[in-house]
């Protein structure tokens, strides 16, 4: 069995275990928001990048399976310098409207702001990429575009655990978004918006050209998705939406 050492730790595991796991099982957390135990590993959100002694270059933790003599630094220079970069990244077309959103105080983007960013956003509010607020996504499900991270969790999880497919990724670069996959429609009754609070928002259509791929490395792309709903081709304010982020997904 190979041993790790980690942070200082040393730690015996299985063929196999990846970094994450072995760091996890040794009390050190990696910061991460695509990984998750029971899904497949995407490897798309680089939060859990880190230092491992003779490798050229950071490797993430979540997709790094660890050998014997392996010494890892989740902390370094080079580690904590990336990690303010990822979400410095994460975080430049997000809304940061942590007052109305219902999942401030349990949001992983404000944990990990405040334990490995803290630094001001270079772009302002009025430079941000502006998606859709309030996607009815099922009978009790709004999504908010703006505030998804694009993980591809809720992807994977509609893939491989329910096995219906009802949502992918579609355009690329800073248009990427999160909507429903063609054919899926949403039964959810739609709140009425005000005119004062209709924000230019982007939502796939059906004859765009470039709705075909998202850059990230596993949620399966598709082609462009009709508007699920009348409604989805508008978008509202977060304030007219009704709790529209992945509550559970980037929670572990
Ligand atoms: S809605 Fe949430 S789980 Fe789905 S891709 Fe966006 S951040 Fe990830
Ligand atoms: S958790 Fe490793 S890349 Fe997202």
């Amino acid at each position: 069995m190979p041993t790790v050492e980690i942070d200082g730790k040393r730690i015996e595991v299985e063929d196999g275990v990846t970094v994450i796991v072995a760091a996890e099982r040794a009390g050190i957390e990696i910061p991460h928001y695509c990984w998750h135990p029971g899904l497949s590993i995407a490897g798309n959100c680089r939060m859990c990048l880190v230092e491992i002694e003779k490798a050229p270059k950071l490797q993430i933790a979540c997709n790094t399976r660890v050998t014997d003599g392996m010494v890892v630094y989740t902390q370094s220079e080079k580690t904590q310098a990336a990690q303010k970069a990822v979400l410095e990244f994460l975080l430049i077309n997000h809304p940061i409207d942590c007052p109305i959103c219902d999942q401030a105080g349990e949001c992983k983007l404000q944990e990990y702001y405040m334990d490995y960013d803290r630094q001001q956003s270079r772009v302002p509010l009025s430079g941000k990429v502006h998606k859709a607020k309030s996607l009815p996504i099922g009978p009790h499900i709004m999504l908010d575009q703006e505030r998804c991270v694009l993980c591809s969790r809720c992807i994977r999880f509609l893939d491989e655990v329910t096995k219906t497919h009802e949502l992918a990724f579609y355009e690329r670069g800073d248009h990427n978004v999160l909507a429903l996959a063609p054919g899926r429609r949403s039964t959810t009754r739609t709140r009425p918006t005000s005119p004062t609070s209709v924000r230019s928002a982007r939502s796939p259509t059906a004859t765009s050209a470039s709705a075909r791929a998202s850059g990230t490395s596993s949620a399966r792309n598709r082609s462009a998705p009709a508007a699920p709903t009348a409604a989805t081709s508008k978008s509202t304010t977060a304030r007219g939406a009704s709790s529209a982020t992945c509550r559970a997904s980037i929670r572990r």
